[in-house]
């Protein structure tokens, strides 16, 4: 098998480009390493801090952001970061190419109960000037490079530098990640859809209506009965879709009218809409494809529907 390096280096992917895609890989094994150990590693339980989204930090969130922050600190190649765990971006290297966004540890309700989470990761290229959010602002469209590292009963990552996605695995022993698969393909169809149903009542109508001719099954229009999973980490379900098709969707709701969308366009939305797109799937607002959006903050906050090619399509059909 290819190890990372190897697998970069037959891509001719740029090098420097190369080398931060290496270090981000070998910082998640380093979390891979701490999620593995868990309670022995004093990851488990939450911190007394707030994020700047209000939500309360769990001690891997800070661990997994700090331990990113320090590692591409190190190199001379980054201009600055933004984090879901950090208020304001943080400014790096003056001279670095790249800015980097990410979720440092996606679906952290699952820390405490020992099940899926992951990081997710998308690099920019870095305009001229002092480093301010605005440097952030662009388009997914303008990634150099996307992906995420699951932690899950093997640590995987895939990645895309825009040319397809590759998806690798952790070698526990040896700490590199080896290629597994050099071109994901997202299946067209699907009978698999991800979303939570529990906010069924807050969707728009366009919503409401896609879902339920999914649950007629093949007493409805779709003629097919539909299947549902829901992981609670974006990471754990685009990966499913990633690897066998599906649906997954968080749409708009009106539960909280101040929280009209519940993920990130800069750390999650955007990462997850280039790796899908280059396996062959969409990503949507259900009105948009994801990754023409102009950012207007960096915690911006978006609705997504992403996955199999030719069912997004029909969701998008009730969204009109
Ligand atoms: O990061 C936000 C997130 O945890 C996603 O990873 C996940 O898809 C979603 O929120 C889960 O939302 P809910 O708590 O509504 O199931
Ligand atoms: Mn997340």
């Amino acid at each position: 098998m290819q190890s990372f390096s190897q697998d970069l280096t037959s891509r001719k992917v740029d090098a420097e480009l190369s080398q931060l895609l290496q270090a981000l890989a070998q910082i998640s094994a380093q979390i891979s390493h701490d999620v593995r150990r868990g309670a022995l590693a004093g990851i488990l339980g939450a911190t007394e801090s707030e994020n700047v989204q209000g939500e309360t930090q769990k001690k891997l969130d800070v661990i997994a952001n700090d331990l990113i922050k320090d590692g591409l600190a190190k190199l001379d190649l980054v201009k600055g970061i933004a984090s879901e765990e950090e208020d304001d971006v943080v400014a790096l290297n003056p001279n670095g190419r790249f800015l980097v966004s990410f979720d440092p540890l996606d679906g952290s309700s699952n820390i405490d109960i020992n099940s899926l989470v992951g990081t997710i990761f998308s690099i920019l290229p870095a305009p001229e000037g002092e480093l301010t959010q605005d440097s952030f602002l662009q388009p997914g469209r303008q990634q150099l490079a996307a992906g995420y590292v699951l932690y899950g009963p093997s640590s995987l990552m895939a990645i895309s530098t825009g040319k397809g996605t590759q998806l690798y695995t952790l070698d526990p022993i040896s700490g590199d990640f080896l290629l597994i698969d050099d071109a994901m393909q997202i299946p067209a169809t699907t009978q698999e859809f991800a979303i939570n149903m529990s906010n069924q009542r807050f969707w728009e109508p366009a919503m409401q209506n896609y879902i339920a001719d999914l649950l007629k099954g093949d007493t409805g229009v779709r003629g097919k009965n539909f299947n549902m999973r829901w992981i609670a980490a974006m990471v754990g379900d685009v990966h499913r879709v990633l690897s066998r098709g599906g649906i997954f969707t968080y749409p708009t709701d009106t539960k909280n009218p101040a929280k009209p969308y519940k993920l990130r366009l800069m750390y999650e939305a955007n990462p997850m809409a280039l790796l899908v797109e280059q396996a062959g799937g969409l990503a949507s607002t259900g009105y948009q494809d994801i990754l023409d959006i102009q950012p207007e903050g960096i915690h911006q906050r978006v609705a997504v529907v992403l996955g199999s090619r030719d069912e997004v399509t029909e969701c998008l059909k009730y969204h009109g």
